[in-house]
């Protein structure tokens, strides 16, 4: 590879290069992290954003089945011989009237970029793609990740497709949702339940790739965010190349915001747009820490110079009070996310805007998701419950257009969607109380009938014309 690739810390301060085929989980210099960076102007790059449309159809081979490989024009850190694929990234934005009423918006101003067609059911094989292709290129037999669910989901997928590497994944007890738990198993995995929540396991799975070096995929990795990038890019052609007011995303690991920032950092370097949307990025109520650092703290990027103090301090008041991530969206039930100064990096360049939603919101957001015939996991929810409230408080306005993430599939978690629509009040307090569940003002209840014609017909007869 030239040097027109290599890897970057991201403290300015710092600044150290790395070369591309080096792995590295942080900067060995000052331990902040990195980015993988590109000279432009020694790489050939698109003119304008529609030169893609001509790789749109899957016409077979490799670059145009891929809908990440087929902007490998945007992320050129592998020759095509070591890129792999499963398939991934041919998902789908969709126009959600339904949705936009549900958030206080007019009709075909919020859309839905369905990031559950993956093959793995999340976002996350966009990034795999990139880590996975590094890790080949580096000739890794293993690779690693600590998850919630969908990283180890997609990672296990990766490895049994490509038969390129062994996975590991380190998952916390008890949490993981069961579709996510039985596609690391059915794809052969070697499954590492720790005792402890995912910010354990991450410390865990960190120290592990360290002492026997293992390949990491969590997405600390920057190649992972070159992979998520691209989700980015399908949003702006699913718009025909037009620049949205807003991207709303859930946030966790903060992993596919700060992708989406390095996104529109490169287009607007490239000149391939003109002006750069929103960001709003939504935490869940339970796992508020980049609201909490930003809003309640003024944390910001500052050029840079992040307040690395405040964010020790923080953390260490979590210790202290023993204080644990705790929410049904248990893909961001996470305390301490890794990308965290990437992300301040990216909402000072997107303008970007933090909320916090409760769980309450985002099933409620979650069922008029799945009127729309999409269906999400209760985290990717958090998108639509956030636009709703930054609707409400007018910092989103009604007429300007909108792309919520939607970032898992429905099928992941099945149990947060049955208990939802049809358990009887007591036993979902029971069963989702500890979540601040209450009601199901959106629930669509199993009817029960009698294996009888009559008993039949009358309950259809009862529900109208449903
Ligand atoms: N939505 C879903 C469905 C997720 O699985 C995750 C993260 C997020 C949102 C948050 O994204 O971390 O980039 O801010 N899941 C990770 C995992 C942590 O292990 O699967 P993020």
């Amino acid at each position: 590879m030239s040097d027109a690739v290599f890897q970057q810390c991201i403290n300015p301060a710092c600044a150290a290069t790395y070369d591309v085929l080096q792995t590295l989980p942080k900067c060995p210099a000052c331990g902040d992290l990195l980015d993988v960076k590109y000279d432009w102007n020694r790489l050939p790059t698109p003119k304008r954003l529609s030169d893609f449309d001509a790789l749109a159809l899957p016409k077979g081979g490799l670059g145009r089945v891929s809908g990440v490989w087929r902007f490998g024009a945007l992320l050129p850190f592998a020759p095509e011989a070591k890129r792999v694929s499963i398939g991934e990234g041919h998902t789908q934005l969709r126009c959600s009237p339904r949705v936009a009423a549900y958030a206080g918006m007019n009709p075909e101003r919020l859309w839905l970029q369905y990031e559950g067609l993956n093959p793995s059911g999340s976002f996350k094989d966009n990034g795999m793609a990139g880590a996975f292709t590094h890790a080949n290129m580096v000739g890794a037999k293993v690779a690693a990740c600590a998850s919630t669910g969908n990283t180890s989901a997609s990672l296990a997928a990766f490895a049994a497709a490509s038969g390129l590497m062994k996975a590991i994944i380190f998952v916390g007890s008890g949490k993981i949702a069961y579709g996510k738990l039985s596609q690391a198993l059915d794809y052969g995995a070697l499954t590492l339940q720790v005792l402890g929540d995912f910010d354990d396991a991450m410390a865990r799975v960190q120290e592990v790739c360290a002492a026997k070096n293992i390949y990491l995929v969590n997405s600390v990795n920057p190649f992972r965010l070159e992979g998520q990038k691209t989700i980015m890019y399908r949003v702006l052609e699913g718009f025909g190349w037009e620049v949205p007011d807003w991207i709303v995303v859930p946030g966790g690991n903060l992993g596919n915001s700060s992708a989406f920032g390095k996104a529109f950092m490169e287009l607007k370097e490239l000149g391939l747009i003109s002006r750069v949307p929103r960001i709003a990025i939504i935490n869940a109520e339970g796992a508020p820490t980049f609201s909490k650092l930003v809003n309640g703290g003024s944390l910001a990027w500052n050029g840079g110079r992040t307040d690395n103090a405040a964010i020790s301090a923080y953390y260490a008041g979590l210790d202290t009070r023993k204080e644990k991530a705790h929410t049904m969206a248990s893909a961001i039930e996470i305390n301490r996310p890794v990308n965290l100064k990437k992300c301040l990096r990216c909402i000072d360049f997107m303008r970007g805007v933090v909320r916090t939603v409760s769980d309450q919101e985002m099933l409620d957001a979650k069922a008029q998701v799945g009127l729309e015939g999409l269906g999400c996991e209760p985290a990717s929810a958090a998108s639509v419950a956030g636009a709703r409230k930054l609707v409400a408080e007018g910092v989103i306005g009604r007429d300007e257009r909108i792309a919520c993430i939607l970032t898992g599939h429905q099928l992941k978690d099945p149990i947060a969607t049955v208990g939802y629509h049809s358990m009887p009040e007591k036993e979902l307090n029971e069963k989702f109380g500890e979540y601040g569940i209450r009601t199901t003002a959106h629930r669509n209840m199993p009817v029960q009938v009698k294996n009888d014609l009559d008993d039949i017909l009358g309950a259809i007869e009862r529900a109208g014309t449903r």
